[in-house]
């Protein structure tokens, strides 16, 4: 019951909306640069976790468990099977979940469910902060570039612009302090 290639409704229904929100485009992302620099194993790992995450996973709400997997949103069929008592519902833990096996040719047997998409970036990092690579990148959001934080001066630098950006929040936070105030 997934729609056929070239799958639109997979694009559109499933990934469009999720990307949309800022706390998962950062998730979504993570995953993206944490590949840079890294060897073929880890990258087949992280591709496991893109497609137990960004494609099926699902999540707790106040309400329930919901998906937010792409391949879920855009299959009624899958997205009925994975909310019923057929498959195995483990939480999301990037260490085994990165092992776990899986296959594209039907439904999957096992999904992981994150606490919240917040919960599922901490654990993220925790996990790229164990992968062995020669040097770590940032998301330049002024250039729309990626950064790659190999000398002291690049580190120093990305220092001297996160704390401008404390001291604008900082300056908000003040602005903010004394309008209630007032
Ligand atoms: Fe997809």
């Amino acid at each position: 019951m997934h729609s056929p290639e070239p799958d639109c409704v997979h694009e559109l229904l499933g990934h469009v909306p999720l990307l949309a929100d800022p706390e998962f485009a950062e998730f979504s992302q993570e995953i993206g640069l944490a590949s840079l620099g890294v060897s073929d194993d880890e990258i087949t790992k992280l591709s496991t976790l893109y497609w137990f995450t960004v494609e099926f996973g699902l999540c707790k709400e106040p309400d329930g468990i919901k998906a937010y997997g792409a391949g879920l949103l855009s299959s009624y069929g899958e997205l009925e099977h994975a909310l019923s008592d057929v498959p195995e519902r483990r939480p999301f833990e990037p260490f085994s979940t990165a092992v776990e096996p899986y296959q594209d040719q039907n439904y999957q047997s096992v999904y992981f469910v994150a606490d919240s998409f917040e919960d599922a970036k901490i654990k993220f990092r925790q996990y790229t902060a164990t992968m062995k690579r020669p040097f770590a990148v940032h998301y330049n959001t002024d250039t729309q570039t990626i950064d790659v934080l190999d000398t002291a001066e690049k580190l120093l630098y990305r220092f001297r612009t996160l704390k401008a950006q404390v001291d604008h929040l900082y300056n908000a936070m003040t602005i903010l302090t004394n309008l209630r105030t007032a």
